[in-house]
């Protein structure tokens, strides 16, 4: 358990090893979780009564990316992380949030997925009237030697798998890495980098680093940026006005830190394109991964330490702090789970609200 520790900047600011004098961690076997203010509006946006703890450290990397919430099944699913063996292909971590069911785990393999990465819950064309809640996680399937990567939607349900969109207009992507649904377009908004060529289970990529969009129900696809290292996490503002870009370039086959390990924000235009590239924030430990927004517009990014808050004008408000690499976290009505490969961890009692929560559990 642990409560919120404020962080003085003028202390750090001539301090370089200010941090350990506050948190510690075992790195071979992390058992702390810390929640560091680095400007004093953190306790109001993650609550003055947040508590976080670990659930579960186990012996392989269960918990990576995705972790979306599906209504029918009330289950949470979380990929796992690349372990070096095309025999043993990225599979699925199934967290169960049934009140009585304490979390309990359980591992998939859908055959459809080669390597599954980022992810997204998914109306598909004419089902948001229909459904209240989105009947689908949409994958974003990185791909292998013989599968191109792709979108695939998956009804966690019946299991049924749909492929989405399998090139750009014929051309191979390289490894798509994070997707989002528009939720007044229904468009998806996605990644391409290079990672299944750094993780040696991709051919070398045939096409540039680039942020897409694709429209499910008429096929139309567009570029909407480039100029990346390594695009990666992908998130809207809840206002639908700015879309926010991680460039994790400084880890590709090696991390280098002179590499970006930035975000960036666009404006977007008319729903459909974006303008006004400008640097957003910049990590101090490690690059921002998976990225999402809470309800206020903060932005929350995977970091690698834990995750970090930012506010809507770039001010870092404070960590989830594990002291460890974590490639992205879940909202959850008053709680965030977050991913630390061979850990997951629980914030509870949050105040922040996830943009997407109200839409996918269906608690506003
Ligand atoms: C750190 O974790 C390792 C592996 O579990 C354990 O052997 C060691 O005793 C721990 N060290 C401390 C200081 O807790
Ligand atoms: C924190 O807990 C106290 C005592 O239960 C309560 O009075 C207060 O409203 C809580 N604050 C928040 C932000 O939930
Ligand atoms: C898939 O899940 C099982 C646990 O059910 C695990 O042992 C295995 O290593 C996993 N594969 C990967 C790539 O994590
Ligand atoms: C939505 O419901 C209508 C009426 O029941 C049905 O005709 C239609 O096929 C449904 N659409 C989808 C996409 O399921
Ligand atoms: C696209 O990828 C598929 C599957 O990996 C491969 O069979 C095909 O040759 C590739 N196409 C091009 C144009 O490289
Ligand atoms: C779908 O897959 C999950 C996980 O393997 C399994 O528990 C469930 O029974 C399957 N559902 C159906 C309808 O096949
Ligand atoms: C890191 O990247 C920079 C810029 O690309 C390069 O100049 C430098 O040599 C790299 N450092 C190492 C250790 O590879
Ligand atoms: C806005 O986007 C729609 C398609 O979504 C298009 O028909 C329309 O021309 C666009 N308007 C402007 C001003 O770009």
């Amino acid at each position: 358990m642990s409560s919120i520790i404020p962080v003085d900047l003028l202390s750090y600011a001539t301090n370089p090893g200010y941090l350990s004098t506050l948190a510690t961690t075992n790195i071979s076997n992390p058992t702390t979780i810390s929640l560091l203010a680095y400007d004093p509006s953190f306790t109001s946006v993650i609550g003055a009564n947040a508590t976080a703890r670990q659930l579960y450290s186990l012996d392989y990397e269960a918990f990576h990316e995705a972790g979306v919430y599906n209504h029918a099944t009330n289950k949470l699913y979380v990929t796992s992380n690349w372990a070096g063996d095309l025999n043993n292909p990225i599979n699925v971590t199934i967290i169960d949030l049934a009140p009585t069911a304490d979390y309990s785990l359980s591992s998939t393999r859908y055959a459809s997925l080669a390597e599954a990465n980022g992810a997204t819950s998914y109306f598909p064309p004419g089902t948001q009237t229909n459904s209240s809640f989105p009947p689908n996680i949409l994958y974003c399937d990185e791909g292998d030697f013989t599968s191109p990567s792709a979108l695939i939607s998956v009804n966690p349900a019946t299991n049924i798998s749909t492929p989405i969109l399998t090139s750009f207009l014929g051309r191979n992507f390289s490894s798509l890495n994070d997707v989002r649904q528009h939720p007044e377009t229904g468009d998806l908004w996605f990644t391409d980098a290079d990672y299944g060529f750094f993780q040696s289970f991709r051919p070398e990529s045939t096409i540039p680093k680039q942020v897409y969009r694709f429209s499910p129900s008429t096929g139309a696809i567009a570029v909407v940026a480039t100029d990346f290292s390594q695009p990666n996490g992908l998130e809207f503002s809840p206002d639908l006005k700015t879309l926010y870009v991680s460039d994790t370039g400084a880890q590709e086959f090696s991390q280098n830190l002179t590499r970006p390990a930035t975000l960036y924000a666009f404006d977007i235009i008319n729903n459909t394109r974006l303008t006004n590239r400008r640097t957003f924030a910049y990590a101090d430990s490690g690059f921002p991964d998976g990225v999402h927004c809470d309800t206020e517009g903060n932005v929350w990014a995977g970091c690698g330490d834990g995750v970090h808050i930012w506010n809507p004008e770039g001010t870092l408000l404070g960590k989830i702090w594990t002291g460890v690499v974590a490639n992205n976290f879940a909202f959850l009505p008053g709680k965030v789970m977050v991913f630390t490969n061979k850990q997951l961890w629980i914030v509870e009692n949050v105040v922040a609200r996830g943009r997407e929560v109200c839409k996918d559990f269906g608690v506003c």
